[in-house]
């Protein structure tokens, strides 16, 4: 398996982000988020399409059953590649995406629980009695018996989420940070391209140590080399 690049367009603009896309010649994927999405709207992710590249949109769905279908149908008419969901949204929330998206080359991703929250924060602002590692391999197990091709993980947890689901689910993975750049930004719990390969991630999703790099096309080729 080979592990492939997905360059993050966390940006505020149209033209920063399709320059952003020309200047990673060697990058077939990208992903929108709320930041880009709630700025552009779907025409962005057209233009994406149209230079002939991939899009991954990180909406994360969390709604009603019939609410995330009808979402999860837009994704995939836009011609997205991949679209995260919340796990935590439940079973009857995924089987209806996963329904919407069926015959089409759209893909789900489940998101667990968010690296941004503690063990203590699930305890006392969630009210989960379990860990977070946990939580993640519970709701992982769960969200691809009711139909997620894939999950994003934290690369911690790549080795404990291939364990819980098996080979054939996607692992994204953020959270990366090549020995090269130059800081960890807000990430905490953070590993190189390689090490994320090795755990057996699918897909590496990398922003910041691209576009802080003074050549972002060079940042992209170390990273990708990296992968091969
Ligand atoms: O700039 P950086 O490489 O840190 O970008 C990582 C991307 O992955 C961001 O878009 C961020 O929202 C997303 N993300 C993350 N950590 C998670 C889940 C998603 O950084 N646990």
């Amino acid at each position: 398996m080979r592990t492939e690049l997905i360059t993050v367009l966390d940006m505020d603009s149209r033209e920063e982000a399709l320059r952003a896309v020309e200047l990673c010649a060697t990058c077939q994927f990208f992903k929108i988020g709320s930041q880009l999405f709630t700025r552009c709207g779907p025409e962005i992710v057209r233009e994406i399409l149209d230079m002939g590249r991939k899009v991954f949109l990180d909406l994360k769905f969390h709604d009603i059953p019939n609410t995330v279908a009808k979402a999860a149908k837009g994704a995939a008419d836009m011609g997205a590649s991949l679209f995260t969901v919340h796990a935590i949204g439940g079973r009857r929330m995924i089987e209806a995406a996963r329904v919407a998206v069926e015959g089409t080359e759209t893909k789900i991703l489940a998101v667990t629980i968010l690296t941004s929250l503690s063990d203590e924060m699930l305890r006392l602002e969630l009210g989960l009695p379990e860990t977070t590692s946990e939580a993640v391999v519970r709701l992982a197990k769960q969200a691809v018996e009711s139909g997620a091709h894939g999950l994003v993980s934290s690369p911690h947890e790549i080795v404990l989420v291939r364990e819980a689901v098996g080979l054939k689910p996607l692992i994204v993975t953020p959270g990366i940070r090549p020995a090269w750049s130059t800081g960890k930004d807000d990430q905490v719990r953070i590993t190189t391209p390689r090490q994320a390969a090795e755990a057996g991630a699918n897909y590496i999703v990398v922003g910041r140590p691209i576009f802080k790099h003074e050549n972002p096309a060079e940042a992209v080729r170390l990273i990708q080399e990296e992968l091969v």
